[in-house]
């Protein structure tokens, strides 16, 4: 049976700041989305993760279908009005186009979608990350697809021994998708060259090499600045991975996001500070909204979820978070200086632009003297 998951994330307004939907807001939208299952659609969860809600769509109608997306639209519309009337900050945010044209990509919304032969125990995680941009995916995924000191099934599975394949975007280019396809382990200096620049390369699918026509990971890849032309709040994007047997192990996901890695986010989207990873449905945090990411797993059998097991709740975290705290507090000391906040390549959607431009005027250029001329 072929299953399609499609995930996507808007965040259509908050309370009191960048902080969480309300509970209306999230009712409305369930009620729209629920009202498909055993129609358009086989299976549906809503949540959030800061101020994002996150529908999680099973069905078989193959990725990108525009009455799944059509759906998806409407149920955010639908709560953004809400979002309206409840004077929520930021309402309808992510909904950047007025015209629905069959797709959300390229309005707002991120999307990650898989069509995939489910297996018989087909196990799924979706992450789900605020306050940052997709690139902040490359890191833990890459360490757990490609990394045999993270990646233990690379060494122990002779389903994953052969590697994966990496499917490469260039978020900065807007005049269709600019991907490179790369092989790890043969490749992985290249992958690596260009995962570390978060804001320009960002992983868009990850496949199995063993078993070619089975995709292993699907990242959101939007970058609203280039929808909108302006900053509008960061791209916070979701991943779908399919885990176990041929794929890393759900466990092995744990250690690559336990490195909470430095990315782009946090307060008005203009600055560094680790990916913590919370429970599903935390609010965005006061500290500086610092970047956040959640993870559930689901088990998926002829579309329909169990419920869902959230991998960022059990006892550990709190140890993992407290080290995210800690180099957050650190990064903040230094407020606005060197890497704290972001490079003005990515500020320049934003305030800034035109402070520097006003500074322009202000600026003199002084000459060392002439040298007198001799004789004088
Ligand atoms: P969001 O992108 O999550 O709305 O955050 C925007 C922001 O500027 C927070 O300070
Ligand atoms: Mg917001
Ligand atoms: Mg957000």
């Amino acid at each position: 049976m072929r299953t399609t998951l499609s995930v996507i994330k808007a965040d259509i307004g908050s309370v009191g700041g960048h902080t969480l939907p309300s509970q209306r807001v999230l009712e409305v939208v369930r009620e729209r989305v629920f009202a498909e299952r055993g129609k358009l659609l086989v299976d549906a969860y809503v949540a959030h993760t800061g101020d994002d809600v996150c529908l999680i769509l099973s069905h078989h109608h193959g990725v990108g279908h525009p009455d799944v997306h059509a759906l998806a639209w409407e149920a955010f519309r639908a709560g953004a009005e809400v979002a309206k009337r409840q004077g929520l900050y930021g309402a309808g945010q992510d909904l950047l186009k007025d015209a629905f044209s069959g797709n959300v990509r390229g309005l707002g919304p991120a999307a990650a979608e898989m069509e995939f032969e489910e297996r018989p125990n087909e196990a799924v995680v979706v992450f789900a990350a605020d306050k940052t941009e997709p690139g902040a995916f490359n890191l833990p995924l890459y360490l757990a697809f490609a990394d045999p000191m993270y990646s233990s099934g690379l060494l122990l599975s002779p389903d994953l021994h052969q590697g994966f394949r990496f499917r490469i975007m260039d978020v900065d280019y807007t005049e269709g998708d600019r991907t490179i396809t790369l092989d790890a382990p043969e490749r992985l200096y290249d992958i690596a060259a260009l995962l570390r620049d978060t804001h320009r390369y960002v992983i868009e699918s990850i496949w199995s090499r063993k078993y070619p026509q089975e995709q292993a990971a699907a990242v959101s890849t939007t970058r609203l600045r280039n929808i909108a032309g302006r900053y509008v709040g960061k791209d916070d994007p979701v991943a779908v991975v399919r885990v176990q047997k041929i794929f890393p192990a759900t466990e092995e996901f744990g250690p690559p996001f336990a490195v909470v890695p430095f990315v782009a986010g946090d307060t008005r989207g203009s600055h560094n500070l680790p990916l913590m990873p919370v429970p599903i449905n935390t609010p965005a945090s006061t500290f500086f909204c610092v970047p956040m990411v959640s993870g559930l797993a689901f088990s998926v059998h002829e579309g329909k979820f169990t419920e869902p097991t959230d991998l960022f709740a059990d006892p550990f975290w709190a140890h993992v978070r407290d080290r995210a705290a800690a180099k957050a507090l650190e990064m903040r000391r230094q407020g606005f200086f060197g890497p704290a906040m972001l490079p003005m390549s990515e500020l320049e959607y934003g305030g800034i632009v035109a402070r520097l431009e006003a500074l322009e005027k202000e600026f003199v250029v002084s000459r060392e003297a002439e040298p007198a001329a001799a004789g004088q």
